[in-house]
């Protein structure tokens, strides 16, 4: 029987994004149904399989994402965020097997499982609304730079969960609802509702990447605080941007002490 490091390694080496979702919710299925009996080791490739579209493309390059009656924009924010949740399957597998060696509780496992199988939940909600406003996922060209956090942070499950939920999916919260607004005003409720579902599961991925975050420092004899500040100011290249959503970050249990003095105007 196969462990579940392995089974984390197929979906990374899944190209096809529908299948690669469906993989991680199965993957999820089979843990919590005890169908797998052990977490196992094996070693995830350097970066996930994809499909040949979308082109990866630099920020600049990229269509814009005005949010109006017309469905380009719309298509085009909807296409990024597709992306953006295809990276997180592939970043909540990654940190499963990565890591395997790490002498980890059961718990951390579920928890990164229940993350994998929301992810796929979002891409295929996000992919299904795409094909509603007569798009699908490769249609445009997409961000080449998602997968540097997790390169930045192969080294180090404390940098992992510093940057990757802690910084990025943090960031989802604070932006999300902006969307969720401009979608409403452009009567876009099936749109808005997807990213309702996005934004209540979240705030999830965010209270996991704290609980674990605040795990391995309690184990290490790390302050949790510093040792954040730190790790974000050494593996994030960019700034934390205001405003925060400190209420979504508060229900993760991510309080303000810790990133409001890191961040720019
Ligand atoms: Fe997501
Ligand atoms: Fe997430």
């Amino acid at each position: 029987m196969t462990g579940l490091a392995a089974r984390a390694v197929a979906i990374l080496e899944t190209a096809e994004p529908a299948a690669k979702a469906r993989l991680a919710r199965a993957v999820a299925a089979a843990w919590r149904g005890d169908e797998i009996a052990e977490v196992g080791q094996a070693t995830p490739p350097a970066r996930p399989a994809r499909p040949e579209q979308p082109a990866l493309k630099r920020p600049g390059e990229l269509p814009k994402r005005k949010i109006n009656r017309g469905t380009a924009g719309r298509g085009a924010l909807l296409h990024a965020l597709a992306h953006i949740e295809l990276n997180a399957i592939d970043l909540a597998a990654d940190i499963v097997a990565r890591f395997s060696s790490d002498d980890l509780p059961r718990g951390f496992y579920d928890d990164w499982l229940t993350v994998a199988e929301e992810e796929g939940k979002h891409y295929l909600l996000l992919a299904e609304r795409l094909g509603q406003l007569g798009l699908a996922y490769g249609d445009l060209p997409a961000h080449d730079g998602l997968w540097q956090a997790a390169e930045e942070t192969a080294h180090d499950l404390l940098a992992r969960l510093a940057v990757v939920p802690l910084v990025l999916e943090a960031r989802g919260l604070d932006v999300t609802p902006v969307m969720i607004d401009k979608l409403q005003a452009v009567d876009d409720h099936d749109s808005a509702a997807v990213l309702e579902v996005i934004y209540r599961d979240e705030i999830g991925h965010v209270a996991i990447g704290k609980r674990w975050f605040d795990f391995l420092c309690l184990r290490r004899g790390l302050d949790a605080q510093e040792t954040w500040q730190a790790l974000v100011r050494r593996h994030f290249k960019g700034q934390l941007k205001r405003p925060f959503n400190d209420d979504a970050r508060r229900q993760a249990g991510f309080p303000a002490d810790f990133y409001a003095e890191l961040a720019s105007d």
